[in-house]
């Protein structure tokens, strides 16, 4: 298929990691016009954005169309669990994301547990429960903390650790019965407990040839030490110092397992693997367990993988679109980068909206730094207001992981607004 030069192209998403995706495919020279849907004031330097449902499969072809689009790149899960890939690739347009049945991955995690057995993927034993019974008796033959997962799309909050067996079994029960996240929760993944340090790891794959992305680590928790509850993450550093030879195993164990997996089960993917790892230390050395699969780019690790790529991040995306990835340069990345997420007071609770922002025009002050923008809302006034949780990712880039970690909190410290919290040990298992 041959594809307009440069590509008019249109990205779906709005937060930090579509800020960070919209920067790499402005300075593509093979994409043309960039769009975006729903996009954040951030993004709108970049791009023009749009109004739609960004999950509506109709509507997204038919804003292509009337728009010449040539490539869509998609950001979010929910757009791709929603088969909007489908609906585009039937009107014959390339898209970066794999389809409804790829997606199937993230969206379902029963699925993507009986995928990794089928396929000799190393992942924690489970049980798959739709009955409270069935829960019991999973629970029944494990040791806490007991692993309890809602089998859909949960915005981060489908993941419980209970410790105590009572607590387990009031979480399957409120999934269960109480619908608590309504059919996401109606089947259940109880599971081992890996004990461990956490890995990201992104392939990009066109279901033939894949590029594996420098590893990334995530910080979940709200408070610095790993305290508090889980978030969406408040930050990410790239590369993760590992023991030699530990990548070429994940692309041996993980990898490459998958994309035959996925092969044999004629699903035709295209796009981002996400291969969330857990490291864990054993007698004979570390094993690779996968904790889970994602369709797309982690947020915030994107604010700190994607600065580091040195190639053209619009000639990956659409030649992953168009199955043609073989023809790519290998992707080369170079030196480090840690950002820190800013959050709004009471995060990932209730927090507030609407504090006015400053600091955003002190970028000149600052060396090899990027704020980007995912909670925020211009007031038509001039001002940046905060609009979520998770307000801004501040990426600081170096050729050490030291000069980028400084960066990212001198820049940081140069952004206020009121109730404004942000973790001060992102990294810390590299200073350890
Ligand atoms: N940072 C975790 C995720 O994007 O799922």
């Amino acid at each position: 298929m041959t594809v307009k030069s440069p590509a008019d192209t249109l990205l779906l998403g709005g937060g930090g990691r579509e800020h960070a995706m919209a920067r790499m495919l402005s300075q593509s020279d093979s994409i043309g016009r960039i769009h975006c849907a729903p996009g954040n004031p951030g993004i709108a330097a970049l791009a023009e954005i749009h109004k739609f449902d960004i999950r509506d499969g109709a509507a997204v072809t038919d804003f292509c169309l009337s728009h010449g689009i040539d490539l869509v790149v998609i950001g979010p899960e929910a757009p791709l669990v929603a088969g909007v890939p489908d609906a585009l690739r039937g009107a014959g347009i390339p898209v970066f994301g794999p389809g409804r049945d790829g997606a199937r991955l993230e969206g379902s995690k029963a699925f993507s547990k009986l995928f990794m057995k089928r396929h000799g993927i190393p992942t924690a034993p489970f049980d798959i429960c739709r009955a409270l019974g069935e829960c019991e008796h999973a629970i029944e033959r494990r040791e806490p903390p007991y692993v309890i997962k809602a089998d859909g799309l949960a915005a981060g909050k489908g993941v419980f650790l209970p410790e105590r067996k009572a607590e387990a079994l009031d979480v399957c029960r409120e999934l269960l019965e109480g619908r608590t996240l309504g059919d996401a929760g109606c089947t259940i993944v109880v599971e081992d407990y890996m004990p461990g340090h956490e890995l990201t790891v992104f392939a990009v794959t066109d279901g033939k040839s894949y590029r594996i992305l420098p590893p990334s680590r995530d910080h979940k928790r709200a408070y610095d030490g790993d305290k508090g509850p889980n978030t969406g993450g408040m930050g990410a550093y790239s590369p993760v110092s590992l023991p030699g030879k530990l990548m070429d195993r994940v692309a041996d164990e993980v990898l490459r397992p998958t994309l035959a997996g996925l092969a044999a089960e004629n699903v035709d993917y295209r796009g981002v693997i996400y291969m969330g790892l857990m490291l864990s230390d054993e007698r004979d050395g570390v094993k690779i367990s996968v904790v889970e699969y994602n369709v797309r780019f982690g947020d915030p690790e994107a604010q700190a993988v994607l600065p580091l790529l040195s190639g053209d991040f619009g000639f990956l995306a659409l030649k992953t679109a168009l199955g043609e990835l073989d023809a790519c340069p290998e992707t080369a990345f170079s030196g480090y980068a840690l950002c820190v997420v800013l959050a709004a007071g009471g995060y990932p609770g209730e927090f507030k909206k609407g504090d006015e922002i400053s600091g955003l025009d002190r970028d000149a002050e600052f060396e090899d730094t990027y704020v980007f923008h995912a909670g925020t809302a211009a007031n038509g006034d001039g001002k940046m207001l905060s609009n979520g949780g998770r307000v801004l990712g501040v990426t600081g880039v170096g050729s050490t992981f030291e000069s980028a970690r400084e960066r990212a909190y001198a820049r940081a410290s140069a952004v206020r607004f009121d109730g404004m919290y942000y973790r001060r040990d992102i990294g810390w298992s590299e200073c350890a």
